[in-house]
């Protein structure tokens, strides 16, 4: 992302040119920045008998999942429907681990079908999978006690969150291990997302590991994803090479403890991907309240839903205006609801300060590459935008436009 003359460029293309070309809104996203990221984190992480996959649930755009598997990336899915994608795109079984919440006996066999490691969310999927597949191999996605996150809605671990088998029911995980014949060669966790200060992810990784002590037949042991990205000015970095470096010590002493090798695992999502997106949007309507101002634009809340549902901030840019003189403004989308503004917290609108905005001006919200399409919808029967990538000053479709026609297709009128 750079700005020339008042401008925006994504992987070197004037979003301008982009829109004109694909039309608005449009979500773009640049190559470059998806394999930096990889890069940093493969570094950053030195145990070395490593294997990172990709939650793909961020974004799980085709083109975007075959960049992270050139990296030699595996797959976290949460669903068949990715699991099926996965395949299609030619990950190796081996390379993907399923970790559903509250799946299905069918769901179930569509995974063992496919010979895929099902990862165990409840005692009661473990049973079922145990009638489905005895002799079979899985790994135990346990809860740890401690959460991480940016915001309650995404802690995934601690006595408030349905996820996992929690770790005080390591018998009970035996037992059905035992009647099914089951070799548990995985322990799990995954204790939240977007965290940028990981005291809580040491706490539960203690716990994992001490979990995983009382299993002598594991493989792996994989500490999840949720490694936080900046948004917003006021936040600090995520320390990753002092977090690679602490793993690293925990790790290589539980693996000393356990008296054999395992391979470390991560699964993160957000952090491959988030900051390489950008949804651009075309301003259509400037209106005012005696308190506000408020820039309509042809997006929202359905194209991107993380203001409307976490009041959280992404960096907006007006990519047709970059640097003029500033005014305090509110962004606003074109769905019919009130919370759908793309400035905004918890408790309503908040203004931006951003340079003078016109109809017909291009905005850029960043940090836009995961959770934004993947958690799109059709509300109000809207399309969901084209998808686009760019890199060394070329911009590729990646996804097409939805039309009207193919959103009405299954109603029987
Ligand atoms: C099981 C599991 N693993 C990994 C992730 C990835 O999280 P993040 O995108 O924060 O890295 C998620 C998302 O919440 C998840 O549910």
């Amino acid at each position: 992302m750079e700005i020339k003359n008042k401008k925006l460029f994504l992987g070197g293309v004037s979003a301008e040119s982009l829109v004109k070309e694909f039309g608005s809104p449009l979500y773009v996203y640049e190559k470059e920045t998806i394999l930096k990221k990889a890069e940093e984190l493969e570094k950053a992480i030195t145990y070395p008998n490593k294997k990172m996959l990709y939650a793909c649930k961020a974004n799980t755009n085709a083109s975007i999942m075959k960049i992270l598997k050139e990296k030699g990336i595996g797959l976290d899915v949460v669903s068949v429907g990715e699991l099926l994608l996965a395949l299609k795109l030619g990950f190796k079984a081996e390379d993907i681990l399923f970790t559903a919440t509250m799946a299905t006996d069918e769901e179930l066999k569509k995974v063992i079908e496919n010979k895929v490691l099902v990862n165990m969310d409840s005692l009661s999927e473990m049973e079922r999978f145990g009638k489905l597949n005895k002799g079979g191999k899985c790994s135990v996605r346990i809860n740890p006690e401690f959460g991480a996150g940016f915001h309650g809605h995404v802690v995934t671990g601690g006595p408030d969150s349905k996820f996992g088998i929690y770790h005080t029911d390591v018998e009970k995980i035996k037992k059905i291990a035992e009647k099914y014949d089951l070799n548990v060669v995985g322990v799990h966790m995954h204790v939240g997302s977007r965290y940028l200060n990981p005291d809580q992810f040491y706490k539960a990784m203690e716990i994992l590991l001490n979990t995983a002590k009382q299993f002598d037949t594991l493989e792996f042991v994989d500490f999840g994803g949720g490694i936080g990205v900046v948004y917003s000015p006021d936040e600090t970095m995520f320390e990753l090479n002092a977090y690679g470096k602490k793993v690293n010590d925990i790790f290589s002493k539980f693996v000393k403890e356990y008296g054999k090798e395992v391979t470390l695992m991560f699964e993160n999502g957000r952090w491959y991907v988030a900051e390489s997106g950008f949804l651009l949007m075309t301003v259509n309507t400037l209106k005012e309240t005696p308190k506000l101002k408020f820039a309509g634009v042809d997006s929202g809340m359905h194209h991107m839903a993380r203001p409307a549902l976490y009041g959280a901030y992404h960096e907006i840019i007006n990519a047709s205006n970059a640097d003029g003189d500033k005014e305090k403004i509110v962004i606003a989308g074109n769905i019919c609801e009130s919370t759908d503004l793309f400035t905004r917290d918890m408790d309503g609108p908040v203004e931006r300060e951003l340079p003078k905005i016109k109809e017909g001006d291009i905005l850029s919200l960043g940090c836009a590459g995961a959770y934004g399409y993947t958690m799109s919808s059709n509300y109000n029967i809207r399309e969901r935008p084209a998808e686009v990538l760019v890199e060394n000053g070329k911009a590729s479709l990646i996804r097409k436009r939805e039309t009207f026609d193919y959103l009405n297709e299954n109603q029987i009128i």
